[in-house]
């Protein structure tokens, strides 16, 4: 099927663990936590990263395989990733605050000409892992991806697949886009989803529901200081609509605990009523670490993309979008891996 030429804009952590993917299911004796071995015909190992952007003194001019262990990075090393010949470019920084605990040590380098990068890696797929809050950024690379004719995937909370005027410019240039926020293998929020279809399939009614995390890492900082109200809006939304009735519903962030590293404390809570109107409670935990957890989702949905972008698909890819991210349109989970295997089928 030939390869797949990615960009990232943000070599942290999600990035680290979205990399090291692609080497360790090269040498995996069996694909276990891959979602989809072959996609569309595509293997992860035939996703080639040509091109790097971040803004950090400790990441730029340096091998992107050597970037995604640099500070302030945490995700669990999986596998030694060797030199990729990927030298990570200064990227703008158009949101960057000094003085506030999400701020990073800026690098010295002038920013590049993203596009002309862009074009010059021949790039299939850009992917924007900035640290959320990067609202200004993100809209940066979403005009650099269609300046250089690159699909677009929106890692990041920002609004980009919810902004109907980039939508139409992409729509327009006949480029495929996929966002916003990434929905996790095994996160909070596919898993509140889960319980909630699972006890109306079961016929229980749920009379109210919570599910909150707290976090360490560099993205958890910038979640408590810049997305947090973001972040509840879109979770909540992500998560209501699955059950055919109204209730009270909360999904969000709540705080950082720095000795957690790269890792997820998520706590949900349902209350209801079965069988003779009988309640009960539910009170669980998930314990997980964040990168890895983006890592398998991201490389189906570089895959979806470029599938997606071989079929000619432009604007807002909706199966990849439902299968993969926390905004958008979606019914059901099983609806929604049904919409992304006939695309990728
Ligand atoms: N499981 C997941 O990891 C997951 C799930 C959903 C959403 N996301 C989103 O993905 C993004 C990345 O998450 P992460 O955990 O890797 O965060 P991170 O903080 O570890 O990494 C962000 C990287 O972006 C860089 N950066 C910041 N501004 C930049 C700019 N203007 N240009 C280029 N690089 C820039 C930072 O220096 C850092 O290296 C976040 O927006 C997060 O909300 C991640």
């Amino acid at each position: 099927m030939g390869e797949i030429r990615v960009a990232v804009a943000g070599a942290g952590n999600l990035c680290s663990s979205t990399v090291q993917g692609t080497h360790f299911y090269a040498k995996a004796k069996e694909p276990l936590g891959l979602l989809h071995p072959t996609l569309g015909g595509y293997k992860p190992t035939d996703i080639k990263f040509v091109a790097a952007f971040d803004i950090s003194e400790a990441k730029v001019d340096k091998d992107l395989s050597e970037a995604i262990f640099a500070k302030s990075n945490n995700a669990p090393k999986i596998v030694v990733v060797p030199k990729l010949g990927v030298v990570v470019k200064m990227g703008p920084t158009p949101d960057l605050i000094e003085g506030t605990l999400s701020s990073i040590k800026r690098a010295k380098a002038e920013a590049v000409d993203v596009a002309a990068e862009l074009k010059k890696a021949k790039t299939d797929i850009l992917i924007n892992m900035v640290s959320g809050g990067s609202d200004k950024a993100s809209t940066l690379y979403a005009q650099a991806a269609i300046d250089a004719g690159c699909a677009y995937i929106n890692a990041t909370p920002s609004s980009i697949a919810g902004d109907a005027a980039l939508v139409k410019k992409f729509t327009s240039t006949k480029l495929p886009l996929a966002g916003d926020d990434l929905l996790d293998q095994v996160g909070a929020t596919a898993i509140h989803i889960g319980i909630l279809e699972f006890l109306h399939s079961r016929g229980a009614h749920i009379d109210e529901s919570y599910q909150l995390d707290v976090g360490g890492g560099a993205e958890s900082i910038s979640t408590l200081e810049k997305t947090k109200d973001t972040k509840r809006r879109i979770k909540t939304a992500a998560v209501t609509g699955h059950v055919p009735y109204k209730f009270p519903l909360v999904s969000g962030s709540t705080d950082f605990v720095d000795f957690l590293g790269n890792g997820r404390d998520s706590f949900f809570w349902v209350k209801g009523r079965y069988f003779g109107g009988v309640p009960f409670t539910m009170d669980l935990k998930l314990s997980s670490e964040d990168a890895p957890n983006g890592g398998s989702i991201l490389l189906d949905a570089i895959r979806g993309m470029k599938v997606a972008k071989d079929k000619g698909e432009k604007g807002l890819v909706a199966p990849v979008c439902g299968y993969a991210f926390k905004r958008a349109e979606r019914t059901s989970l099983a609806k929604a891996y049904e919409a992304f295997r006939e695309l990728t089928g």
